[in-house]
């Protein structure tokens, strides 16, 4: 039976550059899970008797809003939802069976790369029927119904039993529980040459995944444990944990510097990979050498042609726009297009459902493609493997060629965390109101040439995003760019976006906070990171 209930808005429930997120505890406030799940539901139109997909990382606090969620979609409307087992789907995964299944769009449980536990991190993301998240016309309307709300529908029924396969009714609606990885690995098969990875492994080729105790560790242990052939051992940390074992799961070098150690040490294993909370980021460390995000989008791209999905090449590359220039480089060799978008997976999915970009990716450990409309962390783990299979060259001989080749974008992003918000907001309005006296100047002893804050225009709505990220141009082609992070929960980010070129020509072997060092001291001296902040070192270096 459906109840309506009365509730009065919460006045925080913008969602950020990757869906709302809040510590538990703040979920946990009477009704505040109902009412955003209801502004969702309110702000959309046209989905009586359609699907919705519904699965997160397994974070603290996934199962109970799972049965909220599906109560309330019964009470809405929808026809059938389907929901990973045990309440489980990877952010890529829960993308593709939207789109596999025709759905509605899909609500996905999850924050990411941050913490979980009954005092850390939990969040809730709406992804359109394209399987990609919504974009900003659609978090607006919700965001501004849930400024107004003052109801939502539910219905009178105990919990839906989502651990074992099979169709429950709820209320008119039908609960379909599904394998949370066989549609994802079947995806795969259809991308990758999963013989000629499984020869490379079979010949002695160590491949080492660490999943970081969250959702990516079911779907390492299929595919890359047992159709790959590497065996159980190849996967580290693979059992999901609510509070992903105390740990960040991100896969940096900061929190995975186990992984890192390892890949460094004499006896390292050929190829080294992890991936975050919810599974749409990836870490990419070959023997003895880490590979930068940036770096690895380019190189992907400049070899995705030896996977049989992308065999008839790339129709074009985009990248955020704090990610490094590599890849522009690669898209001009190619003759294909690059296009430049702000932070966040959102600002792809036009240019992958036009067809104008194949492969996407951001600083922030994020590559993927048009298979689905998220980054895709194991994605981007098995394009490497089946690169590396084909070429029979370990990682770093593939990084020198490519830089030789190419050029080098040395690259690092600092991080300044937990920053006031008032004084980061201070900092950010300096940089602003100064922009326009800056090219032709000299910051540190280096000429500025440019200065912006970048603002977009999706070149296939029409619509647009400003204030993205103060970027400062220098002679030579090195860049600074400075940006709040619009994904933290407490206080806020700084985050810094450094980068040099060096070309073929060039010294391509340098340590990179040694090749950095100029510009480092540039960014405190044209933003006044210490004097605003207090801090004189980034928290974190990526
Ligand atoms: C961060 C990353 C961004 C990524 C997002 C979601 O956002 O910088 O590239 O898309 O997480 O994973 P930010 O906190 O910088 O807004
Ligand atoms: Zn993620």
């Amino acid at each position: 039976m459906t109840v309506t209930v009365a509730t009065t808005p919460y006045d925080d429930q913008k969602p950020g550059t990757s869906g709302l997120r809040k510590k538990v505890p703040h979920f946990q406030q009477p009704n505040y899970v109902e009412n955003f799940v209801q502004s969702i539901f309110d702000s959309l139109e046209g989905f009586a008797g359609q699907t919705l997909v519904l699965g997160g990382d397994g974070r603290f606090y996934n199962r109970e809003v799972v049965q909220i969620v599906l109560r309330m979609a019964a009470a809405n409307g929808f026809g059938r939802v389907l929901v990973g087992q045990g309440g489980i789907l990877s952010t890529p995964a829960a993308s593709n069976v939207i789109r596999r299944y025709g759905a509605f769009g899909g609500i996905i449980l999850s924050a990411s790369h941050n913490p979980g536990g009954p005092h850390e991190d939990f969040g809730i993301k709406y992804n359109i029927g394209n399987g990609g998240p919504a974009p900003e016309k659609v978090t607006d309307a919700i965001f501004a119904r849930s400024m107004t709300i003052d109801r939502y529908l539910t219905i009178e029924a105990a919990d839906v039993d989502i651990d074992t396969i099979g169709e429950t009714a709820l209320g008119g609606m039908t609960v379909q529980v599904i394998d949370s990885v066989a549609d994802y690995a079947a995806l795969m098969e259809t991308l990758f040459d999963f013989d000629a990875i499984r020869t490379l492994i079979g010949s002695g080729f160590r491949v080492l995944f660490d999943a970081m105790s969250a959702v990516t560790g079911p779907y390492a242990a299929e595919i890359i444990g047992r159709r790959l052939g590497a065996g159980e051992a190849a996967v580290l940390h693979a059992t999901p944990l609510p509070d992903f074992g105390g740990h960040h799961p991100d896969p940096n070098l900061v929190h995975a510097k186990d992984l890192y150690d390892r890949l460094m040490a004499p006896d390292a294993p050929d190829f080294g990979a992890a991936s975050d909370g919810d599974g749409d980021r990836n870490l990419i460390i070959g023997k003895g050498i880490f590979i930068t995000p940036s770096d690895s989008l380019a190189m992907l791209a400049a070899n995705a042609h030896l996977a049989p999905g992308y065999a008839k090449g790339l129709k074009g590359i985009a990248r955020s726009m704090p990610t490094s220039g590599a890849a522009d480089r690669v898209a001009d060799a190619l003759g294909i297009p690059l296009y430049e978008t702000p932070t966040g997976w959102k600002f792809f999915g036009t240019l992958l459902d036009a067809g104008l970009a194949t492969i996407c990716g951001e600083e922030s450990a994020g590559t993927g493609s048009d298979h689905v409309r998220e980054k895709d962390g194991l994605w981007a783990v098995l394009l490497w493997l089946n690169i590396l299979a084909a070429r029979r060259e370990s990682v770093a001989e593939i990084a020198t060629a490519h830089w030789a080749r190419y050029g080098r974008n040395y690259y690092a992003r600092h991080d300044y965390e937990g920053v006031d918000s008032a004084a980061a907001d201070a900092l950010m309005a300096e940089l602003r109101a100064g922009l326009g006296s800056l090219p032709g100047s000299t910051v540190a002893g280096l000429a500025v040439v440019s200065a912006d804050d970048f603002a977009y225009t999706d070149p296939v709505d029409g619509s647009t995003a400003t204030k993205q990220g103060v970027r400062i141009g220098f002679e030579g082609g090195s860049r600074i760019v400075f940006r709040l992070s619009g994904t933290g929960t407490s206080g806020a980010t700084l985050r810094v976006y450094i980068e040099r070129y060096e070309p073929p020509t060039g010294d391509l072997a340098q340590e990179t906070p040694i090749g950095l060092a100029p510009l480092i001291a540039a960014a405190e001296a044209v933003a006044g990171i210490a004097r605003h902040t207090g801090r004189t070192e980034p928290d974190v270096v990526t």
